[in-house]
């Protein structure tokens, strides 16, 4: 009787032991592998500057659409995104740069070089040639 409680004491035991090492096991392998794994999500987005155009390509006056990529670090993957922007050349090297993305859900504006106007298929939002919002959804400029 008492060699069967001894027995199943140190079965105990053992199998206490296990477990215990065991959860150190992976807290010594998962802390370092978890915090690799999730590092990029918690990364500073860095900016930089990109060259998008020569400026001898660049007419004076009008929104003039350049296409350009980037190579854009998401997390774990690094993918080439194509952009596209507007330019406006003015006298004296005085350049504006409009994003093409409409404030009111991100569409893609077009621009509508008959009304010098800006417009957003995805709801119908307008904006100036200055980005100034003439109707539409879009709140922001
Ligand atoms: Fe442009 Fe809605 S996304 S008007």
């Amino acid at each position: 009787m008492n060699s069967m409680n001894e027995d199943i004491t140190r079965r105990n035991f053992l199998w206490k032991a296990l477990i215990g090492l065991g959860g150190m096991l992976v807290a010594f392998i998962g802390i370092p592998v978890g915090g690799f794994v999730l590092s990029p999500v918690f990364r500073k987005k860095e900016q930089r500057w990109v060259p998008v155009a020569w400026e001898e390509d660049l007419k004076l006056d009008g929104p003039q659409e350049i296409r350009y990529s980037i190579i854009k670090q998401d997390a774990w993957l690094k993918v080439n995104a194509k952009k596209s922007a507007y330019i406006i050349r003015k006298e004296g090297n005085d350049y504006v740069v409009l994003s093409s993305v409409c404030t009111h859900l991100g569409c893609s504006v077009h621009l509508n070089p008959q009304k010098n106007e800006f417009s957003c298929p995805c709801h119908g939002g307008k904006f100036d040639i200055s980005g100034k919002v003439l109707g539409g959804p879009p709140s922001k400029p």
